[in-house]
């Protein structure tokens, strides 16, 4: 479906105003949105179904990253977040990459991994040699524990032998097989899990081991994403600072990372930050991404950035590469109603396509974070953000946040005491002198 993901003026709007102009761009039909205006959008008796010993529910905010634009396409981004600026600051990285045509990103197929681990096993090298050999009646085994997946054209793609500890003429080895299995829409946990347990007796009978773990690998370094954006200098200019010169600042920033691990691990998290958020609206397993993220970051043998940026002639270049096992069927995405909401809203035909999605915001999110630490620092944009959190946690409603929050900002100083006596101030003030 196209949808326009540009709409103006929109963090202007109340919130009862967003939901009305986000049902006309998204084309959505009157209830849908509706389940938002209730205090939490997921009832008790479904958590109660979701999790165990359920006392409750827990509800964060849910936002929507806009002018998002990625393979010639444009989608409202919902996220679920509890740290203030993030959506206001991938919306605005969006815009500048929109400018540079938009992002690009090509996926791989949607293929988890399965590990068996086969302990005791007296000759290593004639076991890996006899199950590779035996490849085509393991796949069979493992399609025929999953005859769903294989009707919905997924299915085991093939399987590696890998030995962790050689055996010795005093001591067995140690052997773990990756069972190579294509999820389609699904995250695929269940799927591999099922398959791994499915295949282990027959591995260890043709490895004369004993059977360990059975388990899915979250370095689903076979299911990767890549996106990559152009931005036009001039769209990176702010305040007293030339575009040129902030993305020369984004590349440092970029080599940093590239060079220290401690600076590598705060850039990915910026990344995390809008890939977390997009992945827990849609329902989607955001540990699991998150440990793929960093194996992923490691897998050099040196923790690195996800996410590189280069300045070329006339524009700045980012790119980023991650594995991205998510889904758009399975889980809580089917159960979950804001995670279904979520999902209409993106409006992903696939598992791979919200993948794509979900970097893509993983990308504007980085862009933003390293624009802000090369030109006035991330404190400035934050403290006004945070003087909101501020403003309500001394009682501000309505108007009154943004009025505190703005002359908390001026200030200089967020402190709740200082919030406290704004907000004094103006609720002793007549209805007028408060609007004025
Ligand atoms: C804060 O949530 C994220 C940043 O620290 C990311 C970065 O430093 O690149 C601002």
């Amino acid at each position: 479906m196209n949808r326009c993901s540009r709409i103006p003026g929109f963090y202007k709007l109340t919130p009862a105003e967003r939901r009305a102009r986000l049902r006309e761009a998204a084309s959505l039909g009157p209830d849908e949105l509706g389940q938002l205006e209730a205090p939490a959008p997921l009832d008790f008796s479904t958590a109660d179904h979701m999790i165990e010993n359920v006392v409750g529910t827990y509800a964060l905010p849910l936002g929507i990253a806009l002018n998002l634009r990625l393979n010639q396409r444009d989608y409202l981004v919902p996220m679920v977040i509890e740290e203030p600026s993030v959506v206001a600051a991938a919306s605005n990285a969006a815009r500048m990459v929109r400018e540079g045509g938009g992002f690009s990103a090509e996926a791989d197929d949607p293929i988890m991994i399965g590990q068996v681990l086969l302990s005791e096993v007296a000759d290593t090298t004639h076991a890996a040699e006899n199950i590779a050999s035996h490849r085509e009646e393991i796949c069979a085994l493992a399609d025929a524990a999953q005859s769903g997946l294989v009707r919905r054209g997924g299915g085991t793609r093939g399987l590696e032998v890998r030995i962790l500890e050689p055996a010795t003429k005093t001591a067995p080895g140690l052997l773990v097989v990756h069972l190579y299995v294509d999820c389609r829409d699904a995250m695929g946990a269940n799927l591999v899990n099922t398959i791994a347990e499915a295949v282990a007796d027959r591995l260890a009978e043709l490895s004369s081991g004993q059977v360990g773990l059975r388990i899915l690998s979250n370095l689903a370094d076979r299911r990767c994403v890549r996106v990559r954006c152009n931005v036009p200098l001039p769209m990176l200019s702010t305040n007293g600072h030339n575009g040129a010169a902030v993305a020369r600042g984004i590349a440092e920033a970029s080599r940093f990372a590239e060079l220290d691990p401690y600076r590598a691990a705060t850039h990915n998290k910026g990344i995390m930050n809008g890939i977390d958020a997009v992945a827990l609206a849609c329902g989607n397993d955001w540990r699991g991404i998150e440990a793929g993220a960093h194996a992923f970051a490691a897998r050099s043998g040196v923790y690195r950035p996800l996410a590189i940026w280069r300045m070329t002639g006339a524009e700045l270049e980012g790119y980023l590469e991650l594995p991205m096992p998510v889904g758009t069927v399975g889980g809580c995405t089917r159960v979950h109603p804001g995670a279904k909401l979520s999902l209409a809203l993106l409006g992903a035909e696939s598992a791979t396509e919200l993948g794509m999605v979900i970097a893509a915001v993983g990308l504007a999110s980085n862009l933003a974070a390293l624009r802000a630490l090369a030109t006035e620092g991330i404190q400035r944009g934050h403290m006004s953000l945070h003087a909101r959190t501020v403003a309500l946690r001394v009682g501000a409603t309505g108007d009154q946040v943004e009025q505190v929050a703005r002359e908390l900002a001026a200030l200089g100083e967020v402190r709740a005491d200082r919030a406290r006596l704004i907000l004094d101030r103006l609720v002793n003030r007549s209805p007028s002198e408060v609007q004025s």
